[in-house]
């Protein structure tokens, strides 16, 4: 048997079929076909009018809605075959005015006990009068006025002694903590599309920050950062929870969400450790996935971060943590200056700082990692890319009986054989020129920024070829490339420049060209 026309169906018109002649089927299939048809007719303009009417009513609610809240938006739809108008804000359209900056506010988790401390780390990275945001602490502390200056304002979190806490390791500010994000929301500031959650031992590279941002809508539920280098710390806490120290943040739309549901989530859970894990606890009530962005760095690593910061991955740099665990990331100097130094690569290129090329020094057969505004590694022999990007192991894990096999990502150890080892050059100047002579006398900027020889002791090495302790300056010359991450991630080319003095290495950075690959040959 044949089964006609599907639409009739569709339509739920009630039909009966019968087989006794084929003429009397021939009938009925086209009486039933004309019956059909004056049901669609009369049916279209039904549509057409519930639609419409549904249409305008959302679209009214809508539009009453829009500017203050922003987010009911989502529930309009078009229906079937009507023309959408141009009135209706499309929700998918990223916002008209790009994030910058001043829609971010930092909430600061501190305590009053390491302030004096602590906020010397803050003092690095914020900018007055551009950053916005509080530091929030259990008590009040006493601030100089000239140092008021430089600092974010200062707010005591409300009380949490009504909440309980039943983490034996723990420490009960951590609910006063997880609780910043409801707590500055409640502080109606204006015009704000991003909350982010920083510790007093966080430093941040705002300008990256907004740069990772600005790729999302903040009207959305969006939950962004990173989890730890420990695997057994992600085990322990979760794969899915940003860590706190790395810095996480929050879009406007997903901290109404949670300032609504956060007090009574908190009580849920007061075996949790941290502020973080409360987040993340309320995250998955709302069922908010992390969405995970490399640049935040909690650093749950202990001796020296080199290896990670000279392999950093194809990301913008937004975040570094556990600034008193780790050594200086320059040596022979305290951890406060050594950050300090680099603020003016940062200043100067904020987009490509730390951001790795490779290139190989042909007659010399020597292979070259840069790690722009920090430092650059010589090695002796050819290295591939595919070994290079991996960190080299000048950290240990968080957990003193964990190995390598503890890291949530690949590591490699520092060389095979002593003779791999880097010669370390570390950033010693850097300033911004116009552009070299051979440059079309374009006035374009390039920014020229010196390495020096870190003379720590190297073992020996047998290998007959050049050493490159015999240069003990590295210079490199570079556009700053404010756009780099509005384009496909794609690593940096650099390449060496022939030059007169045997002492000095000079290497050009930039976008590799199209056919630019890293080989040796
Ligand atoms: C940032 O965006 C705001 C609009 O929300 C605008 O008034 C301001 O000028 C922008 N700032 C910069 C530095 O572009
Ligand atoms: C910040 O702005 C205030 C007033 O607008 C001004 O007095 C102060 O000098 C500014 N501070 C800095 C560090 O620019
Ligand atoms: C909570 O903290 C805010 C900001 O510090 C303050 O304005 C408010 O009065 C506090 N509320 C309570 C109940 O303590
Ligand atoms: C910079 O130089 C490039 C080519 O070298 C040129 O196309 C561009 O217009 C220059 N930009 C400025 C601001 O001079
Ligand atoms: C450069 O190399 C030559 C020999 O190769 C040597 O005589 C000269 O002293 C070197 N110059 C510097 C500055 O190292």
């Amino acid at each position: 048997m044949k089964k006609l026309h599907a639409p009739a169906s569709n339509l739920c018109i009630p039909y009966t079929m019968k087989t006794n002649t084929k003429n009397s089927e021939k009938l009925r299939t086209t009486w039933s076909v004309l019956k059909s048809l004056a049901f669609l007719f009369l049916l279209i303009p039904v549509i057409y009018v519930f639609c419409s009417l549904r249409f305008v009513d959302l679209f009214c609610f809508c539009t009453k809605q829009d500017f203050t809240t922003h987010h009911r938006s989502d529930i309009i739809l078009s229906p079937p075959g009507l023309p959408r108008t141009d009135q209706g804000h499309d929700p998918h359209e990223p916002p008209e005015i790009k994030t910058n900056l001043s829609h971010v506010v930092f909430g600061i988790g501190a305590s009053a006990k390491l302030w004096d401390h602590r906020k010397n780390y803050i003092k690095i990275w914020w900018r007055p009068n551009e950053t916005r945001g509080f530091v929030w602490l259990d008590k009040h502390v006493k601030t100089e006025a000239d140092e008021k200056k430089l600092l974010p304002p200062l707010k005591i979190s409300n009380d949490t002694s009504k909440f309980t806490y039943k983490n034996l390791e723990g420490h009960g500010s951590a609910i006063r903590i997880s609780r910043i994000v409801s707590e500055t929301l409640r502080l109606g500031l204006e015009d704000v599309r991003w909350f982010v959650m920083g510790d007093d031992d966080t430093v941040f590279v705002p300008d990256n920050l907004v740069r990772v941002l600005k790729k999302y809508d903040h009207n959305h539920y969006y939950y962004i950062g990173s989890t730890s280098e420990s695997h057994l710390q992600n085990i322990q806490f979760s794969y899915n929870m940003a860590y706190g120290g790395g810095g996480f943040a929050i879009s406007y739309g997903l901290a109404k969400a949670l300032e609504k549901m956060q007090d009574r989530c908190i009580q849920r859970y007061p075996g949790l450790y941290g502020s973080d894990d409360r987040i993340q606890a309320c995250m998955a009530e709302l069922g908010v996935p992390l969405t995970k962005e490399q640049g935040f760095h909690q650093f749950d690593v202990y001796g020296n971060i080199f290896g990670l910061l000279a392999a950093h991955p194809i990301a913008p740099l937004v975040s570094l943590h556990h600034l008193d665990v780790i050594e200086p990331i320059f040596p022979h100097m305290d951890r406060s200056r050594a950050l300090q130094r680099l603020t003016l690569p940062m200043k100067l290129d904020s987009a490509g700082l730390m951001q790795q090329s490779i290139c190989y020094d042909k007659t010399r057969r020597w292979t070259v990692s840069v790690s722009w505004g920090y430092a650059i590694q010589i090695f002796r022999g050819i290295l591939t890319a595919r070994e290079l990007e991996i960190p080299a192991r000048t950290f240990y894990n968080w957990y003193p009986k964990a190995d390598y096999k503890g890291f949530a990502f690949n590591t490699r150890p520092l060389g095979k054989s002593p003779c791999q080892y880097p010669f370390v050059y570390y950033i010693s100047k850097a300033a911004t020129t116009t552009a070299s002579c051979d440059d079309d006398a374009q006035n374009n900027q390039t920014i020229f920024s010196v390495y020096s020889l870190d003379k720590s002791p190297h073992p020996h090495c047998n290998w007959k070829m050049e050493d490159p302790s015999r240069i003990d300056k590295v210079e490199v010359y570079k556009k700053p490339n404010p756009y780099i991450w509005e384009k496909s991630p794609r690593r940096n080319c650099c390449r060496i420049l022939p030059t007169q003095d045997n002492g000095t290495m000079v290497i050009d950075v930039g976008e590799c060209s199209e056919d630019e690959i890293i080989e040796f040959r």
